[in-house]
């Protein structure tokens, strides 16, 4: 049976751009919100492939979870879903921890207590894999549906069948080559990579910069 997809948080940039993607590729996608009828407009949109729900709803028959909230609202909206997880399911974090979220720098990182921002969502989800992604890919080029996309997406975590099942889902997305990064402890090194493109993006008054790496295998 083909893996459902659930995207929490799915009706803002990043999510929505992932979620088009995916359903693009043919995945069966539940954009998730805390709003019903907003999470219904943003499936809307998509159209075929993807369905509105409220967030605990999106979760609860998804085998791959996608987190594409702000972390100011990570916490908050992790303990809003933990109790929905099917068996089986993995998360993919996406936070980017930016030091805007207590009124800082956007191209700032924080530093967490867990050490990154997947970490801290591995702490409050105890039992699901949660596995760290997408942090580099752009929410402006992931809405140009009909362009590829000319990025890598790293992927770390700590379970080798999860990092495999996300690998298989970047790579979905045309011109998106996954990468292996490790463990969940490198989670850190990605998150920082995302500042530096929103440095990246603020200097040269561009909205895509994406990176590329040579010498590595894909995943
Ligand atoms: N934008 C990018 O290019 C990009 C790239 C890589 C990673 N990321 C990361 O992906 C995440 C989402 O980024 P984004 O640009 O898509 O953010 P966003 O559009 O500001 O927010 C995404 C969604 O999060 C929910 N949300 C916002 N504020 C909330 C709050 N206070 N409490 C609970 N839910 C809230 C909203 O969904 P509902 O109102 O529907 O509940 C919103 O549509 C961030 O962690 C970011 O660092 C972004």
């Amino acid at each position: 049976m083909q893996t459902i997809i659930a995207v929490v948080g799915g009706t803002g940039a990043e999510g929505s751009g992932l979620a088009a993607r995916f359903a693009k590729a043919g995945a069966t996608v539940r954009i998730g919100s805390r709003n019903l009828a907003k999470a219904q407009e943003a499936a809307r949109s998509i159209g075929a492939n993807a369905t509105g729900h409220t967030n605990a709803d999106a979760v609860a028959t998804a085998g791959i979870v996608i987190l594409t909230v702000p972390l100011s609202a990570q916490v908050e909206t992790l303990k809003s879903i933990r109790g929905s997880f099917a068996p089986g399911a993995i998360l993919v974090d996406a936070t980017v921890p930016l030091e805007i979220a207590i009124g800082g720098r956007l191209s700032r990182t924080l530093t967490l207590w867990d050490g990154s921002a997947a970490q801290q969502a591995a702490r409050l989800i105890p039992g699901v894999p949660v596995v760290a992604a997408f942090h580099a890919l752009s929410a402006e080029a992931l809405a140009k549906l009909d362009h590829p996309l000319d990025c890598d997406a790293l992927i770390c975590g700590d379970s080798a069948e999860a990092k495999a099942a996300v690998a298989l889902l970047a790579a979905s997305i045309p011109g998106v080559r996954a990468i292996d990064a490790g463990p969940l402890d490198n989670a850190r090194l990605l998150e920082s990579a995302a500042a530096l493109l929103i440095s990246l993006n603020l200097r040269h008054k561009v909205k895509e910069s994406g990176m590329r790496f040579t010498g590595v295998p894909k995943a």
